[in-house]
């Protein structure tokens, strides 16, 4: 057996095999033998370097995150370091609190989506969710509905991997191997319209049979068994799948009626990633909650929320009634004080105007790749696109070959050589996907789109 000659990410990868656990990665693959991890060492801009000192585009803002790219640490450590010599740690906890989180929430009710006032802290995303849906419950029954008890998704969504948030995906691979879900969930239609007959292309029509498939499931489970609806306003795991016009409006009708509360996932749409703060204001979403996480802190410190309406509040804040639930280091001093400074940054380097002002060429560039026989669709907004892939297969489906030999390894492996982090997604329907940094500029955003037409004119080409 060759012994190879390692380089520094290699010395790392090895002590990973030895030592960590990734996380969704078949950890028992790696090993000294096996491929090399990316080691992400340094930032700058929207780049990152591993630790052989090679340099990438991050397209991926870290996991949907860092919106403001990798350089604004020294201003996020004076603010740390502020906070942490005043206070490094206090609860949120019976009748406790501290002036970070006060100022945070107060700071988060400016910007929510209206009737909006309240935020519940949480160390990140699928702790939001999972408190999201303990605040449905509450209310319901307080309001003497406790019969209120399940939950609505849609296909192909996620919302997290605690066992609670992953009541609300619909992916065997994931829930399966934890037995039945802690919530009880009934999935609808997602709003990817790929593949569906041609009357569909028309939003007023897919709107409307949207709505109706989602009023004969809540008719079919019972109304006063629904608890909450929970819809990203563009659903990520599928493919940056936007929602057609009137679909929000359309929820928030249909929740009304029939009395369940309508959750906003916005744990990757929030912070700018669609040039507004919130990524339903963009498709005038009316949610009672939205969760957030991610670009909360622009990645630079774990943090969560749930951000609750009036119409909860009013019930859940009732004198006597506990909201009995929390977690140790939610709205941690350190976070909160992280997540002011990004809100700060955001407003002084006007980053939402950045996304606003080069969204359309993005936009242009990513229309473009249509073109291109391996991609099937390309759909998205504001800085957040992906392409679905379409094989070798009649009806679009891959090969296991083509599958093998284009998807899981040359178009993520040319991606990487051309020095781009994008997410190759290799599952159902695969995907190219793109959500880099909110502080790029029209060079960057060019150069990636480019970098995509190059990889996926090759893989075409060998379709
Ligand atoms: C829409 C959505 N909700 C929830 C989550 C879970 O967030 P976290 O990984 O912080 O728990 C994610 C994570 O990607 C997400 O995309």
């Amino acid at each position: 057996m060759t012994t190879r000659t390692r380089t520094q990410a290699g010395e790392l990868s090895a002590t990973a095999a030895r030592h960590l656990l990734l996380h969704m990665t078949p950890n028992g693959s790696l090993g000294p033998e096996g491929e090399d991890l990316l080691v992400v060492q340094r930032g700058e801009g929207p780049y990152v370097d591993d630790a052989d000192g090679r340099r990438y585009i991050d397209g991926l803002s870290g996991l949907y995150c860092c919106q403001l790219g990798y350089s604004y640490g020294p201003e996020f450590a004076e603010a740390a370091e502020r906070q942490l010599r005043e206070l490094c740690y206090s609860p949120l906890w019976t009748g406790s609190a501290h002036p970070v989180a006060i100022e945070l929430a107060e700071r988060l009710s400016r910007i929510a989506p209206v009737d909006i006032e309240h935020t519940f802290f949480s160390s990140g995303g699928a702790e939001a969710v999972e408190a999201a849906w303990k605040m449905a419950r509450r209310y319901h029954a307080l309001r003497g509905e406790p019969g209120r008890t399940k939950a609505i998704a849609r296909r192909g969504a996620y919302h997290g991997l605690t066992i609670g948030a992953l009541s609300l995906t619909d992916d065997p691979g994931l829930t399966e191997p934890y037995g039945p879900p802690a919530i009880e969930t009934r999935f609808v239609s997602n709003t990817n319209r790929l593949g569906l007959a041609p009357e569909f292309a028309d939003d007023e029509v897919y709107t409307a049979w949207l709505l109706s498939e989602l009023e004969a499931a809540i008719l079919a489970e019972g109304p006063e068994t629904i608890a909450m609806l929970i819809a990203e306003p563009v659903q990520n795991r599928g493919g940056c799948i936007t929602p057609p016009l009137g679909y929000w409006q359309g929820l928030r009708a249909l929740a009304d009626r029939y009395g369940f509360l309508l959750v906003a996932d916005e744990v990757i749409t929030a912070f700018g990633r669609l040039g507004e703060w919130f990524g339903g204001d963009r498709y005038g979403a009316r949610p009672d909650m939205v969760t957030v996480a991610k670009g909360i802190t622009a990645g630079y410190a774990p943090l969560g929320a749930t951000l609750v309406g009036t119409k909860v509040t009013e019930v859940i804040n009732r004198p006597g009634a506990v909201l009995n639930h929390g977690y140790t280091f939610a709205g941690h001093p350190l976070s909160a004080a992280i997540a002011l400074r990004n809100l700060e940054i955001m407003e002084r380097d006007r980053i939402l105007e950045n996304v606003r002002a080069l969204q359309d060429d993005l936009a242009h560039h990513m229309a473009a790749l249509k073109d291109l026989p391996i991609v099937g669709d390309v759909r998205g907004t504001g800085f957040f696109y992906s392409c679905e892939l379409v094989g070798d297969l009649d009806g679009g489906g891959f090969s296991d070959s083509a599958r093998k030999e284009l998807v899981a390894d040359l178009i993520p492996r040319r991606l990487r050589e051309a020095g781009l982090l994008a997410r190759v997604y290799n599952r159902s329907a695969p995907l190219v996907q793109i959500a880099p940094a909110l502080i790029s500029d029209g060079a960057v955003l060019d150069r990636i789109a480019a970098i995509l037409a190059d990889t996926l004119a090759e893989a075409s080409a060998r379709l």
